[in-house]
């Protein structure tokens, strides 16, 4: 199978209306909590991506049932800790962190040891920041370096833990809202603001759940033992998808973009409020909501005056897998844009702020960095026609989406490597480029 894919020429002109793949944050978490919940929960437009498939094989190998219908899936909750697994259990993860670390949550109470292992990007990834409040909840823990394979060996004996969440991260919380379910009494997370799909999805099924909100951190409260019911949930298009073609419209010339039914949750929506703020003038049109998450149409123009920003430290958690495509609106546009305390984008999928510096450097794009705060000085008339090669040694979806973005949007002669990436979460990314007009070979 070709690996690698070429990109020669800039994308023509568009005026279009597109689908992007489901949410994949959203996908997962319906999944795994549909495997707790009691009875059979509808879950339509599920993501078809490899994330979720690992998600789904790893309920299934903790005895949880599941039919498939196209994209919509039923699936047999057993309840609270209904979970029936072999010994000897491995659990294989992929790609997905968010899987990784949730279910860990979910496995605080198995009665046999459960091993969960990842790729090679996964396994270079930290997993103390989930093992350690596990451990406190009474579940034991084995990692290696620091990473996985993780072994989980659960206990009857839990208890509730105070938690401060200080990294902003949306997995690390939602892995202790999740051991919470199993644990008596209650839980409490003090959470720097990250996405809140996990409270949102609690809310809808009654777990009894309290959040007092200050600027920056959510205090969180979650009642455990209490049993919940399965549900029905139709996943919306994902923003981080959204993303690439939003960045491409504004990028390129005349073109044109709706975006049709993409989760706007103010926690995920870091992009916009960047992007707007470099003049970009996104909107959202059709605003709905939909059991407590917002959705709408999203639409976007080619923009010339786009300026640079001094970006918030705040906004990073809500646009954290973004930033590779925003360095880029950043390259085109005019002035010196400064983003500071990114530590958390080198914790990725592969150590993203490190490529996307070598990235921008390799365009012609000066770029200082101090140690996790970058400044990249915009060109506006930035227009290429050397030869790029992108290795991407970590086969990370989002390195390869967003080299596609800049080759189609900055020209030159493009080899871009590991394209089966993009399972990951965006199978149909290639597709839809090329119905756009784009020359992929
Ligand atoms: C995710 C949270 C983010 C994000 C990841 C998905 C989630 O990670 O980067 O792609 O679904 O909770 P962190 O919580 O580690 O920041």
């Amino acid at each position: 199978m070709q690996k690698k894919i070429c990109i020669n020429k800039i994308i023509p002109t568009y005026k279009k209306t597109i689908e992007v793949s489901s949410d994949k944050s959203l996908s997962i978490r319906t999944v795994l909590l549909a495997s707790q919940a009691l009875g059979i929960s509808k879950i339509s437009n599920l993501l078809d991506s490899d994330d979720v498939v690992n998600t789904l094989k790893a309920i299934k190998k903790l005895g949880i049932a599941y039919k498939k219908k196209n994209n919509n899936y039923e699936i047999y909750g057993c309840g609270l800790n209904g979970y029936k697994p072999k010994k000897n259990l491995v659990i294989n993860a992929g790609n997905s962190g968010t899987l990784a670390r949730l279910i860990l949550g979910l496995l605080v109470k198995t009665k046999y040891q459960i091993k969960v292992i990842g790729d090679k990007s996964l396994s270079k990834r930290d997993f103390l920041r989930v093992s350690e409040p596990l451990k406190l909840f009474g579940a034991s823990l084995e990692l290696k370096k620091n990473s996985l394979p993780v072994k989980i060996q659960g206990t009857k004996y839990l208890r509730p833990i105070n938690h401060l969440e200080n990294l902003g991260s949306a997995q690390c919380k939602s892995t202790i809202m999740l051991a919470a379910l199993n644990a008596p009494g209650s839980t409490k997370i003090t959470a720097k603001k990250s996405r809140n799909h996990t409270e949102l999805l609690f809310k809808y099924l009654k777990i009894p759940i309290k959040i007092r909100s200050t600027k920056n951190y959510d205090l969180i409260e979650v009642k455990g033992l209490s049993q919940f019911k399965s549900f029905n949930y139709y996943i919306p298009g994902d923003i981080s998808s959204s993303a690439f073609f939003i960045v491409l419209t504004l990028l390129s010339k005349k073109s044109e973009i709706k975006i049709k039914k993409v989760n706007i949750n103010d926690s995920r929506i870091g992009i916009i409020k960047i992007l707007n703020r470099m003049n970009s003038k996104i909107i959202f049109k059709n605003k709905k909501t939909y059991k407590g998450e917002k959705i709408a149409d999203i639409h976007v123009k080619s923009n010339k005056n786009l300026v640079s920003i001094n970006c918030p430290s705040s906004l990073n958690s809500a646009a954290i897998d973004e930033f590779l495509v925003i360095f880029l609106v950043a390259a085109k546009a005019k002035g010196v844009s400064k983003f500071k305390n990114l530590s958390e984008l080198n914790k990725k999928e592969s150590p993203r702020l490190d490529i996307a510096i070598k990235f921008l450097k390799m365009i012609g794009i000066k770029v200082k960095k101090n140690k996790d705060n970058v400044e990249i000085y915009g060109n506006p008339n930035l227009s290429l026609n050397g030869k790029y090669l992108v290795k991407n040694f970590l086969k990370d979806h989002r390195i390869f989406m967003m080299s596609c973005i800049a080759a189609l949007s900055f020209g030159g002669k493009w080899t871009i490597s590991d394209k089966d990436s993009i399972n990951t979460s965006f199978p149909k990314f290639l597709t839809i480029l090329k119905n756009l007009g784009a020359d992929i070979n």
